[in-house]
């Protein structure tokens, strides 16, 4: 069984790949999970879990010719199966875009959560696979009215590849966003799933290398994230027809 989520944002820099750590630790509790650092030309996932040494990645399974298993570039780390990108020009510029169905589809067979941290913007074959890929997605967005407004973008699009909104995380709230967090949850075809605070033992879990669920697991960004996942409701789509439908995606012209 397995079902897999995209967490997807309007902007970079929205906390995507901390909100898909926290998920996939809150969630692991649960369920057998898998982060991928999907985000192919601006992959951080590897800073966030203390991979920066990682030797072969998701670039190395993207590349034609190279026969890399995806064990090999699979990670267990804070409970989870992670599979790191890489953070080289060269490194995106060599990779096919389209090898990401076969990787996932792998994946699929042997895990109940598949968390693809994805890109954040819509312009490119390797940006819009993950969300075309995914049974649902999580979007992350700052609560501001521009952040929102990008973020309803992502979810027509998404939607527009038969990917609806499994909920959306504000993050970065800080006091004054009560009234946006009100107006998000009309505009959006899921729940808020939670209002993360702006904080600093965020920003020191990034700089620790550690998911924040690791580094500060009683803050109150943390309880956030937990209360987040339990309302995901994940399902179990049968693992052999998820992965038939990866491995036969069409990559849709760009947008
Ligand atoms: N709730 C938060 N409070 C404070 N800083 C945050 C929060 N969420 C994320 N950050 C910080 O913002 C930066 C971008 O987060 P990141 O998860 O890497 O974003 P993305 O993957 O969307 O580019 C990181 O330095 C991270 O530590
Ligand atoms: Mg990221």
């Amino acid at each position: 069984m397995v079902e897999a989520f995209a967490v997807a944002s309007g902007k970079g820099g929205t906390g995507k790949t901390t909100s898909t750590l926290a998920l996939g630790m809150a969630l692991a509790d649960e369920h057998d999970v898998t982060v991928v650092d999907a985000d192919t030309g601006m992959a951080n996932l590897l800073f966030h879990a203390g991979l920066d040494d990682a030797t072969v990645t998701l670039h190395d399974m993207l590349v034609a010719g190279t026969a890399t298993d995806v064990a090999e570039a699979t990670y267990d780390r804070f409970g989870l199966s992670v599979v790191p990108c890489g953070t080289s020009l060269a490194g995106f510029e060599a990779a096919e875009p389209g090898r990401l169905r076969s990787v996932v589809a792998e994946l699929a067979g042997d895990t109940d959560v598949l968390l693809l941290d994805s890109p954040a913007a819509l312009g490119s074959k390797s940006a819009v696979l993950p969300i075309v890929l995914a049974d649902r997605s999580v979007i992350v967005v700052e609560p501001t009215i521009p952040a929102l407004s990008d973020g309803l973008k992502v979810q027509e699009y998404a939607r527009s590849y038969g990917t609806n909104t499994a909920g959306v995380l504000l993050n970065k709230v800080r006091d004054s966003a009560a009234n946006v967090a009100e107006r998000a949850g009309r505009h959006f075809g899921g729940p808020v799933l939670a209002g993360i605070p702006d904080s600093d033992v965020v920003r020191a879990a990034r700089r620790a290398g550690e998911p924040l669920l690791a580094h500060a697991p009683g803050s109150e960004a943390a309880t956030r994230y937990r209360e987040a996942a339990a309302r995901l409701d994940v399902r179990d789509g049968d693992g052999d027809a998820v992965a038939a439908r990866f491995e036969s995606a069409v990559i849709p012209d760009t947008p």
